[in-house]
C-alpha cells in the first residue's frame, strides 16, 4: 500500500509538471455565471463525486481522501482554490475518466469568487 501510494504521488506530480496551465482559469469568462454552490455542485458532480463522493466507500473511492466531498459543500468550500488547480491541470481526475475542459472549470471559479459559500 505504501509503495502504491508513492507510486501515486510521483504520478500526480508528473502530471501536475506537464500538464498545469492555471492561466487558463484565471482567462475564464465568468460573465453570466450565477457564482452559486446549485451551479459548482453540478460540475462537481459531473467529473469528481464518483470518488469525492460523501456516500462513495471504501475501495470505490479509488484513494479519494475520506474528508475531502464535492458534493458536500462545506468540504468542497474548503478545498475550493486546490480543486480547481489540480482539476485545469489535468491532474484530477488522476485516473483514465473524464475529465472537465477548463472551460467547464467557469461556475466553479465563479463560486470562489463569491467566496464559496454554502446555502
Ligand atoms: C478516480 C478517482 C478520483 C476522481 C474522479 C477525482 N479525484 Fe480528486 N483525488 C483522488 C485521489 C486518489 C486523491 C489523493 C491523491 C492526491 O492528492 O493526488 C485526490 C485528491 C484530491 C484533492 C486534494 C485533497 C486534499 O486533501 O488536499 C483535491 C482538491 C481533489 N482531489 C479534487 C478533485 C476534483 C475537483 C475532481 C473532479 C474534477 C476530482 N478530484 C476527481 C481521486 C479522484
Amino acid at each position: 500500500m505504501k509503495k502504491m501510494l508513492a507510486a501515486c504521488i510521483v504520478l500526480c506530480l508528473e502530471a501536475c509538471g506537464d500538464k498545469l496551465d492555471p492561466g487558463a482559469v484565471e482567462d475564464l469568462d465568468l460573465a453570466g455565471q450565477s457564482g452559486t454552490w446549485d451551479e459548482a455542485a453540478q460540475v462537481f458532480a459531473e467529473y469528481c463525486i464518483r470518488c469525492h463522493g460523501a456516500n462513495v466507500k471504501g475501495e470505490d473511492r479509488n484513494g479519494a481522501p475520506e474528508n475531502v466531498n464535492f458534493d458536500v459543500c462545506e468540504s468542497a468550500s474548503a478545498k475550493a482554490d486546490k480543486a480547481v488547480f489540480l482539476a485545469s491541470g489535468g491532474a484530477m481526475p488522476p485516473d483514465d475518466g473524464p475529465s472537465p475542459d477548463p472551460k467547464e472549470l467557469a461556475p466553479i471559479q465563479a463560486w470562489i469568487e463569491e467566496g464559496a459559500p454554502c446555502p
